[in-house]
């Protein structure tokens, strides 16, 4: 019987199953427990030894343009904002106000200093108290002496990653090897075109699992993304212990999935290739050799996830773009009503989790990815 050891208490029922899962070999694979899409206590244990524990993806750094641009966050139930300074560096600091614990930054945004909305204790963009309004009666007090928290900050392809963890290895360091797999693609060279924010109501694995197989692309997404780059085309690869990946092969021809004539150094096959890739635990990339579609994600309860999504264009297919604002539209049309398609049978299959007649189910072996991001789950909830 497994002995539960962390403070906050999670099923042993659901733990068990939970590794029964893992460890079955692919071609038994299923499902992980209905349960773990719906409970509440699951999620306290995701967010204490998963979230609180992992690098998380804020998003794409070439989105904070100027000094004071910001974007905020969560990881593992902390507000963070992630803010350029200004001698250009992305710094993070904890978005909570050190008076009574108001939100400060809202959204995404640019800030000259941080106000709080409550009593106006005013910050700067590197987290110092610089002020505090009717505070002088208060003995002792020395705003010089307060500063927001700051969060330990990488950059890693273009991408900002933010962790509560100050033990974890770099994010470079657990993502060498998918660097080496994806680098045909020039992931920092990509330019972000939108960026979106949405709340969805599934739980946060069904997310990342519906993000991390293309097995349903034939079916749920068969006019929208299956002609492009068809479900049968699918190979998935062993992943490692940060990340899962598979590729993919667009059809020859299409718009979206050629390579740029000047990128003669890549051959053959490769000019079509795709990738889709969770990196553990919430960040999902797809693309291609001219886009990545991207997800981060984290849990706002157990039937409700926050979505950061966007689209980033490599420069030179953007430079061969006429009219832009058409160009942009079309394409966050495009990606938007795939999401949609994802949307709203996610939202109906969260309902379904709490059915009683719903048990665990039989997996695809192009669902390899998350037969691994199991295994993933299990070795990051089940104390060894
Ligand atoms: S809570 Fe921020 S100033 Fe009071
Ligand atoms: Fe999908």
């Amino acid at each position: 019987m497994h002995q539960e050891t962390n403070s906050v208490p999670v099923m042993p029922n659901l733990l068990a199953n939970l590794a029964g899962a893992a460890a079955r070999p692919l071609d038994q694979a299923v499902t992980l427990p209905p349960k773990a899409y719906s409970s509440d206590e699951f999620l306290q244990g995701e967010q204490e030894r998963i979230f609180r524990k992992s690098w998380l993806c804020v998003g794409r750094a070439d989105e904070l343009k100027v000094p004071g641009d910001y974007l905020t966050f969560d990881i593992g139930g902390q507000p963070i904002a992630s803010i350029m300074q200004r001698d250009g560096r992305i710094k993070t600091i904890s978005n909570v106000c050190l008076h009574r614990s108001a939100k400060l930054l809202k959204d995404t945004g640019n800030c000259g200093r941080i106000v709080c909305p409550y009593h106006a204790w005013t910050y700067d963009c590197a987290g110092q108290l610089l002020g505090a309004p009717h505070m002088e009666q208060a003995r002792d007090f020395r705003p010089r002496e307060l500063h927001l928290p700051e969060i330990r900050t990488e950059l890693w392809e273009g991408w900002i990653y933010a962790t509560l963890d100050n033990s974890l290895p770099a994010v470079a360091e657990q993502l060498r090897g998918l660097k080496n797999r994806l680098a045909m693609f020039d992931m920092p060279q990509l330019v972000q075109i939108f960026r979106k924010d949405e709340v969805w109501h599934t739980n946060w694995k069904s997310l990342a699992e519906n993000f991390m197989e293309s097995y349903h692309l034939f079916q749920l997404h068969a006019t929208t993304v299956e002609p492009e780059m068809p479900t049968k085309t699918t190979v998935c690869v062993e992943g490692e212990p940060a990340y899962c990946l598979h590729h993919f092969w667009g059809i020859e021809g299409s718009v979206i999935s050629t390579v740029h004539p000047s990128k003669t150094h890549i051959h053959g096959e490769d000019r079509r290739k795709y990738y889709d890739a969770c990196i553990f635990p919430s960040h999902l990339v797809a693309g291609g050799h001219n886009f990545v579609f991207w997800l981060s994600l984290y849990p706002k309860s157990s039937c409700q996830v926050h979505v950061r999504w966007g689209v980033a264009m490599a420069p030179e297919h953007l430079a061969d773009v006429e009219n832009r604002e058409n160009y942009f539209k079309e394409t966050e049309a495009y990606f938007d009503l795939v999401n949609r398609e994802d949307q709203t049978l996610l939202e109906a299959m969260q309902t379904a989790h709490h059915a009683p007649l719903t048990k665990p189910g039989r997996l695809s072996h192009f669902e390899r990815p998350l037969w691994e991001f199991q295994k993933y789950l299990a070795r990051s909830l089940i104390p060894a």
